[in-house]
């Protein structure tokens, strides 16, 4: 079972999804981490690792369906099984998720469908919600939105800032992502009509 990451920025959750592929707790390899930053951490992360890189950037190409297709036929190529998007900072466009959809998911730090988009630590905080969490779902095109696969939930805390809310968020995601990808390459999740089953006997 073959997985690409597409990541932007530090990677603490393709870090995680890596060591658990490498150590056996998931069935699956990483084959390639693409990421429109070459300058980003989680590069860094990836040449430790020993992963393949695709890093671009964005401004090299003529439109955002240029370079999709490029990495799409990167992807083909590979025989990728499941791309995760992991910290991966730009809306995608049919090219990636008409032959991806259902092979193609995204985590999130919130409870969807509150607080897609950026800074959803704070928008929590904002809102005054006592519990937020953590969102694994598939990716339809959309800002955070797609059929949801997989939630955990973290209080607020009285005395809770962005920082300290977001880092006990980010402790659940590097354990929700690892879980629900072995989940996925052990093919017990089940998407059908937008609703998601989890088949875990
Ligand atoms: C995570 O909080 C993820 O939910 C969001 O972007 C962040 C990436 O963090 N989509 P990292 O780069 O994995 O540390």
């Amino acid at each position: 079972f073959k997985i690409a990451v597409m990541a932007s920025g530090s990677g603490s959750n393709f870090q995680k999804l890596a060591e658990a592929a490498r150590d056996g707790r998931i069935p699956a390899a990483i084959e390639l981490l693409v990421c429109d930053k070459p300058s980003a951490k989680v590069v860094e992360r990836a040449e430790s690792l020993g992963i393949d890189t695709f890093a671009f950037n964005p401004k090299d190409y003529p439109s955002r369906e240029a370079y999709e297709q490029e990495i799409l036929n990167k992807l083909l190529e590979l025989g990728i099984d499941l791309i995760v998007m992991a910290g991966y900072m730009r809306l995608i466009t049919p090219v990636l998720v008409e032959p991806y959809y259902g092979k193609l998911i995204n985590i999130h730090p919130s409870l969807l469908p509150s607080f897609p988009g950026l800074h959803a630590a704070r928008q929590a905080l904002a809102a005054g919600v006592k519990v937020t969490g953590v969102t694994v779902h598939y990716v339809d095109g959309g800002m955070d939105t797609g059929p949801i696969i997989a939630q955990r939930a973290v209080e607020v805390l009285g005395d809770d800032t962005e920082d300290t809310l977001y880092a006990r968020i980010q402790a659940e995601e590097h354990v929700l992502l690892p879980d629900t990808v072995r989940l996925i390459a052990e093919g017990k999740v089940l998407l059908e009509d937008r609703k998601v089953t989890i088949h875990n006997s």
